[in-house]
């Protein structure tokens, strides 16, 4: 067993040229630290010493207040799939705006949008919008319990949804809270299906990420979402799809790419074309819980729910989101995946890349380790990487994320390209190999 070790000057000398190239964002920071907590008002994001302050997005890149400039590999945490300011979004949008934000009454563009949904979603045959992937997440769980009158939820350890909190169990050390959030392992059918055969009858909704992004990128076996998806019908229970990040794997999401029949699907993040949005989706007679005309509805409020603007953001963005663009944004993907691992391999940098489609994991270790509980910290080398990335003009995410949007082709993948080989070089110059004599033995 060896263990990858940085010395506290080899990490010093990286983050002395991110702290050269960024005083502004550091003086930025400081004043940020008096009035938000460390600076920040979001946790996915955040990293030592300081992350930098953003002026502009232009397409693949991001400009901050230094004026450097990133090619953009994580895209404000996967939500926008066309890059920043993508010109047929900011175009619907300025016109848009001339007739304000938002109304108590529906819009024809949300109407719009509602419709295009559940013609390209399968699995939709009405939807709610919300506000962001917690929010749709959460209404996902209220619609659950009101439609089949069971309390309880079982999801996967490790299992990211949002900030709701009973979908956070199995995260930050929350243990399982009986009669209302059971776990299952994510990838281990049976242990869904044991949970599922112990508390079956009390069990609204089984809530599954189809491939785990967020704290470890974790893609499933064959069969485990078919199974767990036979398991739930099988109890009564809700089968729920969080697709806010993986709809990116088909037109119609990842049910799609997996052949899969959610009861209830919920979206969030680039769902939105940039703005601000939430969707839950799924069969009629379930989300009929929401229906106003019903003796006892389920309320649910929102004043930006469906609002025009990220109606119109979304409308535009989707137009964009063809089978053709996936299909570009893969390969480009792949191509990068081989060239990162073969860059790492020729440097005896040990390297592992997990993730499907356009979405990668990238971690320096031999055995990617569990996230830390609390912070989804992949360990202190591919926090390197990613700073070092930094100092090379390329913005991955803190933890190894990497979901390319459709616009970074051409001179934005290979700046890309050779800004990830230079920083893998850093990193392979700064680590030292430490072999515990005990587990070699
Ligand atoms: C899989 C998944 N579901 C839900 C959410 C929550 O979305 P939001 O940040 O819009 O609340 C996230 C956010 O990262 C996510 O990764």
């Amino acid at each position: 067993m060896t263990e990858l070790v940085i010395p506290v000057d080899a990490w010093g000398r990286i983050e002395n040229i991110y702290r050269q190239r960024t005083p502004r964002s550091a003086a930025a920071m400081a004043r940020a630290r008096r009035v938000m907590v460390r600076g920040i008002t979001r946790g996915w994001g955040y990293h030592r010493p300081y992350p930098m302050v953003a002026h502009r997005g232009e397409g693949p890149y991001l400009i901050d207040i230094d004026d450097n400039r990133y090619v953009d590999l994580v895209n404000n945490g996967l939500s926008l799939i066309h890059g920043h300011a993508f010109p047929p979004v900011v175009e619907a949008l300025q016109a848009a705006a001339q007739r304000g934000s938002g109304w108590l009454v529906a819009s024809e563009e949300q109407i719009a949008l509602a419709e295009m949904l559940c013609d390209r979603i399968a699995a939709f045959e009405r939807v709610r919008f919300t506000n962001s992937g917690t929010e749709s997440g959460m209404l996902a769980v209220k619609v659950a319990r009101a439609a089949t009158g069971r309390p309880a939820v079982l999801k996967a350890i490790d299992g990211f949804h949002g900030s709701y909190d009973d979908l956070e169990v199995g995260l930050y050390e929350r243990p399982e809270i009986p009669g209302r959030v059971y776990l299952g392992r994510f990838g281990e059918a049976a242990s869904f299906e044991q949970q599922l055969e112990a508390h079956g009858e009390s069990i609204a909704a089984v809530v599954l990420e189809p491939l785990m992004f967020s704290g470890l990128v974790r893609t499933a076996p064959a069969g485990f979402l078919l199974r767990v998806q036979e398991a739930a019908r099988a109890a009564g229970a809700l089968f729920v799809l969080d697709d806010c990040l993986m709809l990116r794997l088909a037109p119609g999401g990842s049910a799609e790419r997996y052949g899969l029949a959610p009861d209830l699907t919920f979206l969030g993040k680039f769902v939105g074309g940039g703005m601000p949005m939430g969707v839950l989706g799924g069969r009629a007679e379930i989300m009929d819980v929401l229906d106003p005309h019903r003796e006892r509805p389920l309320y649910h409020g929102g004043s930006f729910n469906g609002n025009l603007l990220s109606c119109v953001a979304s409308l535009v963005a989707l137009e964009h989101f063809t089978a053709e663009t996936i299909e570009a944004m893969e390969r480009r993907t792949a191509t990068l995946r081989a060239a990162l691992l073969a860059h790492a391999n020729a440097l005896g940098l040990p390297l592992r890349i997990a993730g499907e489609g356009s979405v990668m994991g990238v971690y320096v270790a031999e055995e990617p380790r569990g996230h830390d509980a609390y912070t989804f910290d992949v360990g202190p080398p591919t926090r390197l990487l990613h700073l070092a990335a930094l100092t090379h003009g390329v913005l991955m995410g803190p933890g190894g994320e990497i979901a390319l949007s459709s616009v970074v082709s051409g001179q934005a993948l290979e700046r890309a390209h050779d800004g990830l080989l230079q920083a893998l070089e850093d990193v392979a110059a700064a680590i030292c190999v430490k072999t515990d004599k005990r587990s070699s033995m």
